[in-house]
């Protein structure tokens, strides 16, 4: 497969056919077989499935975590973090709006406090793995939705990589600097319950999605001249190192290959029909000091009209790290 030009971010403007390789393969996915994530084990995941439906909130409140100063959060804020986290794999917070500098500063502390030190190696990255998302003309991020006012459909971030679970990226920090004039709204969904939604209609939907060759990305070669070979990985895994699940999903229609059958083009039909209006979806737009603290939850960004006068444009920090939120225990 030829290789086309892309950089390492969610969303870019490369090529592709949208047609998967063609695979007849009959060989059986492999799927666990014991747990909440085995189609067999069903009191395993009927249990699962409960606990994890009883305790997710209305998306049409979320809560937001006050703290009052990022860069240490207290052990009662921390005891939120962690309660809202182990809810529903992402936490919203909220603190005192500062200055651009002031705001990486505390980000990078905030997400050392919260266990994170592996951070995704990018281009646009600052040495404490922090990326400033903003419109900009610069020479390595013009052309990239990212670094645009256009709209960002739902992905996970770093969809594109894989090399097993210990190499995915699991964990992820949004936080706000300054949201531009309008526009630009987040809609966050849990990949649990995108699985939960899944498998409720039909459990050959995720059984398709956990195949290790459900999602394939072509070739591509980065704006450095690094170039990266095809991807071919699941949408779900189950990581062996905490038995959690894990997603890796874009809704890009071009420069990717879903496995070509009909199990897996109905699974991601109905994946698409899931994200357009499920109730646990949670919408907002963060405002200046606002954030987000997240496994690698699913999201897309609406599009934005930003501030026309210069330093005003909508900013936004992220970090993405391989390490998974390990909040610090809390006396209790
Ligand atoms: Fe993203």
């Amino acid at each position: 497969m030829e290789a086309v030009r892309i950089a390492s971010e969610c969303i870019s403007t490369f090529q592709g056919s949208g047609q998967g390789p063609d695979r007849e393969s009959t060989s059986p996915p492999r799927l666990p077989e014991h747990g909440p994530f085995a189609l067999d084990d069903e009191p395993a995941w009927r249990a699962w499935r409960a606990a994890k439906l009883a305790d997710s909130l209305p998306a049409a409140a979320p809560e937001i975590i006050d703290v009052a100063d990022l860069a240490h959060p207290s052990a009662d804020e921390i005891a939120r973090l962690d309660k809202a986290l182990a809810r529903s794999n992402m936490a919203l917070y909220r603190t005192a709006p500062l200055d651009e500098a002031g705001s990486r500063a505390a980000v990078a502390a905030f997400t050392r406090a919260c266990g994170l030190t592996r951070f995704e190696s990018h281009r646009s990255a600052g040495a404490d793995g922090i990326v400033a998302i903003r419109v900009t003309d610069a020479p390595r991020q013009a052309g990239f939705i990212p670094y645009s006012d256009r709209p960002i459909g739902w992905h996970t971030d770093g969809y594109y990589a894989w090399d097993g679970a210990d190499r995915a990226i699991q964990s992820m920090v949004l936080h706000c600097v300054r949201p531009g004039r309008e526009g630009g709204v987040n809609a966050l969904m849990d990949p649990d319950i995108a699985y939960i939604r899944l498998r409720d209609r039909d459990p050959a939907f995720v059984a398709a999605l956990m195949r290790d060759d459900a999602m394939s990305i072509p070739p591509c070669v980065e704006e450095d001249g690094t170039v990266r070979g095809e991807t071919v990985g699941p949408v779900f895994f189950v990581d062996p190192a905490t038995g959690r699940l894990g997603m890796r999903y874009t809704a890009r229609k071009r420069h990717i290959a879903w496995r070509d059958d009909a199990a897996t083009r109905a699974a991601v039909a109905a994946l698409v029909e899931i994200m357009a209006d499920d109730p646990s979806i949670v919408r907002l737009r963060l405002e200046p000091g606002m954030g987000l603290l997240a496994d690698n939850v699913l999201h897309d960004r609406s599009g934005f009209v930003d501030a026309e006068e210069p330093g005003e444009g909508r900013l936004l920090l992220r970090l993405r790290s391989y390490d998974r939120i390990a909040l610090p225990p809390v006396e209790v």
